[in-house]
């Protein structure tokens, strides 16, 4: 599928704000891209569609990951929702009929981040959530950063998400947890040196 047939389709699963959000995700992310010099073209796809599952409900969720026979964490039947980054994936694989490995890891990593991630995960980690739509207490702040140290960034918006899943009251998910964990380390060990 090209670009433009893979807008069209999104634009028909998606509802309008989620749609809204992935192009803006896509800008953000084309944009840091070019800062932190990765291939563009992979970006934009991958930008795109890390949201592409979101259209289904908890239960929808947890039947494709079922339908697959993946091996799933006990957080996901308690937050299921957890699991469109993963189911995203395979939706991007199958129905958009993306083969590139890289881009693939990118939308199935990005709702709690990982450590040890690629250049293409982390650019898409950030960009879903500092793109101009988004709006928290720390966001300018954040978009600041995330033009000149991207472990920051990311322990900082990990940072974020924690604070929101404390204040809602959510079950955190460890591997965000660990995402922040391992990127502040990253991030105080380049400001020692
Ligand atoms: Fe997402
Ligand atoms: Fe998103």
């Amino acid at each position: 599928m090209n670009q433009k047939e893979i807008r069209k389709e999104l634009r028909e699963i998606l509802d309008k704000e989620r749609y809204r959000h992935s192009l803006s995700v896509e800008r953000t992310a084309v944009a840091l891209a070019k800062i932190y010099g990765v291939d563009k073209n992979k970006v934009s796809l991958a930008a795109l569609l890390h949201d592409c599952a979101k259209y289904m409900d908890g239960d929808q969720l947890l039947k494709e990951a079922r339908k697959r026979k993946l091996k799933l964490d006990p957080i996901f039947k308690k937050q299921p929702r957890l699991l469109h980054g993963i189911i995203g994936a395979f939706i991007a694989k199958e129905r958009f009929r993306v083969k590139d490995k890289s881009i693939l890891a990118a939308i199935s990593h990005h709702t709690s981040g990982r450590p040890g991630m690629s250049k293409l995960e982390e650019i898409i980690y950030m960009a879903d959530h500092i793109e101009p739509g988004r709006d928290y207490k720390n966001v300018k702040k954040i978009r600041k950063i995330a033009k000149k140290d991207l472990n920051k960034t990311i322990a900082l918006v990990a940072e974020e998400m924690l604070k929101y899943l404390l204040e809602k009251g959510k079950v955190i998910y460890p591997l965000t947890l660990a995402t922040r964990n391992h990127y502040l380390e990253l991030a105080e060990g380049k400001r020692s040196e």
